[in-house]
């Protein structure tokens, strides 16, 4: 029997990649969903804001959806900007997402958190799954908020909801949304079109990252694991590697010796300083068996020949 996945945000930069993978399975019928299409229902493609309640409800309804994947969000850097936005379309859409999961409109829903949770009192390095946790950002204060709910939701009615807390996630396919991690996409883009990079955060901020094939794996083998084998229904903990401006400035010099990093540090620097610089991903590990495959120069090395 066929599995009915819809994904809300399609196009965004989990969104596209995540596609990809989902249409490779003989079991899967993919519905795509995104403000920034047009829809073409014999492409199975939908035009949708994922603030419409209505239009979520309509389209699970008449599609008969098994399982959503919500990806559409503002990150860390656009949500300062625009903190009820982030708010609303954060926190707004996964509450009707769930509450449409415990109607029985679906069965079973991924949503993302991050390591924006994190707040600057949380410790920097192999951050704990639990630990202190204030968030600084509206952004981590949504994602925090969502872990909350979804655990709720979890315990109260049964909802089938699994999440994990990306780092920063690195890709090529398309470009990443408004996040304080989108200068490790930037610089190996500009390293190849100009041989130079100016970045907003210090040379030695550290934070961790991950190459999105690496991501998607991880997605995909959390919402194939089987029910009683989620011991977290807030959000896991993941890693990959830690890197910094100057140690990616490095890696890309293996390809482009001639690369030049300066700097104009900006708002972003703050938020990059209350994150941690590392994660303790050990329960993904144990329950659903995540492992890493790309480390900061592998995931240099295959962004440098995607891209040129
Ligand atoms: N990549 C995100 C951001 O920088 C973190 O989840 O906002």
């Amino acid at each position: 029997m066929s599995l009915k996945v819809l994904v809300i945000g399609s196009e965004g930069q989990i969104g596209t990649e995540l596609c990809l993978e989902l249409e490779k399975r003989d079991d899967v019928v993919l519905y795509r969903a995104d403000i920034r299409i047009l829809t073409n229902s014999e492409r199975r493609l939908y035009r949708l804001d994922a603030t419409d309640q209505r239009g979520i409800k309509q389209l699970i309804s008449d599609l008969q959806i098994d399982e959503v994947y919500l990806m559409a969000a503002l990150l860390s850097a656009k949500g300062e900007e625009n903190p009820k936005l982030a708010w609303d379309l954060n926190m707004n859409s996964l509450l009707h997402l769930l509450d449409l999961a415990k109607e029985g409109f679906y069965k079973k829903l991924f949503w993302p958190s991050s390591i924006a949770v994190f707040g600057p009192d949380s410790p920097k390095v192999n951050t704990p799954q639990n630990t202190t946790i204030n968030p600084s950002t509206v952004y981590g204060i949504s994602k925090r908020s969502g872990e909350f709910w979804c655990d709720y939701y979890f315990n109260k009615y049964g909802v089938d909801v699994r999440s994990i807390r990306y780092p920063g996630l690195i890709s090529h396919a398309t470009e990443p949304g408004g996040g304080t991690t989108d200068y490790s996409v930037a610089i190996v883009k500009e390293a190849l079109k100009i041989g130079n990079y100016t970045s907003y955060l210090k040379g030695d901020t550290i934070l961790p990252m991950l190459f999105m094939p690496d991501a998607i794996k991880a997605t995909l083998a959390l919402m194939d694991a089987p029910k009683d084998s989620i011991t977290i229904r807030t959000s896991y903990n993941l890693g990959g590697f830690e890197t910094s401006p100057e140690l990616m400035a490095h890696s890309i010099r293996r390809f482009i010796p001639s690369f030049e990093i300066s700097y104009s540090i900006d708002f972003r620097q703050e938020i990059a300083d209350s994150w941690p610089q590392s994660i303790n991903d050990e329960n993904a590990i144990a329950d659903w068996r995540f492992e890493v495959e790309y480390d900061l120069d592998q995931t240099v090395e295959a962004m440098i020949e995607a891209l040129k």
